[in-house]
């Protein structure tokens, strides 16, 4: 099911969201709806709390390879271990629609999650795939890629979002 995405700036975005404890069927149809309203807006990443739900759960879908379909990773729970390296990348984001600015992040990071049934998962991720991680992990602690931009793009971009408000 296509669900509605929380934008900036609902104050919802800014809430630390609850571990998950119970990995039963409604956890389930959460990320399944979370996964069609992300492939809805052609996005590579979403967050719970992006459809208003503040657990911590999010999911990338990122293609590693030219000719290959991108990979779906559910991840709950989810912790970063150790980090390393420097990634600068121009990210976006479904709750900030049409903006884009670059951000520096780790560019390989050791993580553990679980999965939709509660097991523990290990894995070490590189590029996008860490960037995209750190995002949305991110996004569980009420955090915003524009809260990491330079004190200078923040600004503006506050000021073109607030023009932009007015428009609509
Ligand atoms: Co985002």
């Amino acid at each position: 099911m296509i669900l509605e995405i929380v934008t900036h700036p609902d104050k919802r975005l800014k809430g630390k969201s609850k571990e998950v404890e119970k990995f039963d069927e409604k956890l389930h149809t959460l990320l399944d709806n979370m996964f069609d309203t992300m492939n809805s807006r052609e996005g590579i990443g979403l967050a719970g709390i992006q459809i208003g739900v503040p657990k911590r759960v999010f999911i990338t879908y990122i293609q590693n390879g030219e000719d290959t379909e991108p990979t779906l990773t559910e991840f709950i729970n989810p912790k970063i271990l150790a980090e390393s390296g420097v990634l600068s990348y121009e990210e976006g984001c479904l709750s900030i629609p049409s903006y884009f600015e670059k951000v520096d992040r780790a560019e390989t990071i050791n993580v553990s999650y679980q999965n939709r049934y509660g097991e523990e998962q290990n894995s070490t991720l590189h590029g996008l795939n860490a960037v995209a991680f750190q995002h949305e992990l991110d996004h569980l602690n009420g955090k915003l890629f524009v809260e990491r931009v330079s004190y200078m793009k923040r600004k503006k971009f506050e000021k073109e979002w607030k023009r932009r408000g007015r428009e609509n």
